[in-house]
């Protein structure tokens, strides 16, 4: 194996699952490692303790007459579970197939690595890096980035840089270099809806009493209109139409077609929004989904009951110029107004992160367009991303700078599912990739 892919094994081996706390150690010894790969290749590395998860911080000796590139990763993961369905343990990394298959492999250890081993493979080539590097990982981001913004905020002086780079995002398609220009933000909630006391016989009460999972039910779906446009009311307000020139240049994008969507995701039919095509619907609209429902009687065979309770999880990916906290306040507004009667209705608004975008065709855009040139055969392509990364619009607003999206996520990569996995081909690339970007950047 070589000396890189023994270092992504060995970062895939923690279990650094953010959102459970029987992890904190895993995700405390996963820094402990960053901080000795870091510290090994000589940059001044320092770790900040937050409430829950350390974000590891780490610079190479500025020189005032260079750039300065900020590089942002998270070394948390998506909880790995079903675990049945892995054809090989989450946190046992294995090659097969010419991909490494672990969980994080490509959501974000992969990745976030290539732009390490870039950097340190430049050093060993050339003793020093063309621009000041400033290198930022969190703990958090797949919960939300909840203690990055204060972070941010308290260090003001410490990240002041001109561009950010960031290796979280899609890849349209295998060796297709990709620029992001942009990110849906997201708005999550949860409703609780109780009813009686406890759960009863739904002979003796039924027709009586309101049933919680019907209610449930009712609550989701008031959310769409049939044609699968949202129905809550003021939520399109303030979406940014499509420019006619982003159209254009999606049409021509590899491996989003339409037909990919159906191959890719295993659905029978496609279904949304009336008018816009898939990579339209998912990177340039808004949506409300249910991530999860629940309530009642879940085992084998019937059981006539009728439930206490029941719960519904919502998430709505949000396009410029929506704003998170006014489109949850709407999101409740129609939750209240829509709960059937007979049942009490709980509603809890979760974290959320502002939509992104930003120009592809500024300087540093046109550098990381031709650092993608470099690495990849033909034209980079330009789109912008359907996932979130909550910190990348918190960037902007606090540290006033942009972020390049250079994605090395393929479509099957199966990220936040089972099996995720990363094809060594992109690892290489990646690393390969982050070197020309600095180079690039540095011009
Ligand atoms: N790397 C993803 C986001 C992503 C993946 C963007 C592929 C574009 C293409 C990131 O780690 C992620 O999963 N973010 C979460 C954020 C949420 C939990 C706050 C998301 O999008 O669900
Ligand atoms: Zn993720």
């Amino acid at each position: 194996m070589t000396p890189e892919l023994e270092d992504l094994f060995a970062f895939l081996s923690f279990p650094s699952v953010s959102t459970d706390p029987k992890h904190k150690g895993d995700l405390e010894d996963c820094a402990r490692w960053l901080m000795q790969k870091l510290s090994g290749m000589g940059l001044h590395t320092l770790c900040h303790e937050t409430e829950r998860h350390p974000i590891v911080v780490a610079k190479n000796e500025h020189d005032p007459s260079k750039k300065t590139v900020l590089i942002y990763g998270h070394y948390d993961v998506q909880p790995a579970d079903p675990l049945n369905l892995w054809h090989s343990p989450p946190f046992a990394p294995e090659i097969r197939d010419g991909k490494i298959w672990a969980r994080g492999a490509t959501d974000n250890k992969g990745q976030m690595l290539a732009h390490i081993l870039g950097i340190e493979k430049t050093l060993a080539e050339k003793g020093e890096l063309p621009v000041n590097i400033i290198l930022l990982f969190e703990g958090e981001e797949e919960i939300g980035s909840p203690n990055l913004a204060p972070f941010l905020k308290q260090h003001l002086d410490y990240l002041k840089c001109d561009i950010i780079a960031i290796s979280d995002t899609g890849m349209v398609a295998p060796n297709t270099g990709t620029l992001g220009y942009g990110l849906r933000g997201i708005a999550c909630a949860e409703v609780k809806i109780t009813g009686p006391a406890r759960d009863l016989h739904s002979g003796l009460f039924g027709g009586a009493v309101a049933n919680p999972a019907t209610a449930a039910a009712q609550l989701v779906a008031s959310l769409h209109l049939p044609d699968g446009t949202v129905a809550i009311e003021g939520f399109y307000d303030d979406v940014r139409p499509l420019e006619a020139w982003e159209r254009e240049m999606w049409a021509k994008v590899p491996g989003v077609k339409d037909e990919d969507f159906l191959k890719v995701t295993g659905s029978p039919a496609l279904f949304g929004e009336p008018g816009y095509s898939s990579a339209e619907r998912t990177w340039a609209r808004p949506t409300a989904e249910v991530n999860g429902i629940g309530g009642g009687y879940q085992g084998e065979g019937s059981k006539t009951v009728l439930p206490a309770e029941a719960f519904v999880k919502f998430s709505l990916r949000l396009v410029p110029d929506q704003d998170p906290q006014t489109v949850l306040k709407q999101l409740q507004t129609h939750l209240e107004k829509h709960c059937p009667p007979g049942v009490k209705l709980e509603v809890e608004l979760g974290h959320d992160g502002k939509p992104y975008a930003c120009d592809p065709h500024s300087d540093f855009g046109k550098a990381a367009q031709r650092a993608l040139k470099a690495t990849f055969p033909g034209e980079p392509m330009l789109i912008r991303e359907g996932g979130s990364i909550p910190i990348v619009q918190a960037f902007q607003d606090i540290l006033g700078v942009d972020t390049l999206l250079l994605g090395l996520a393929l479509a099957d990569a199966q990220i936040h599912s089972p099996n995720e996995n990363f094809p060594i081909a992109n690892f290489d690339a990646g690393i390969k990739l982050n070197q020309a970007l600095l180079e690039e950047l540095a011009k």
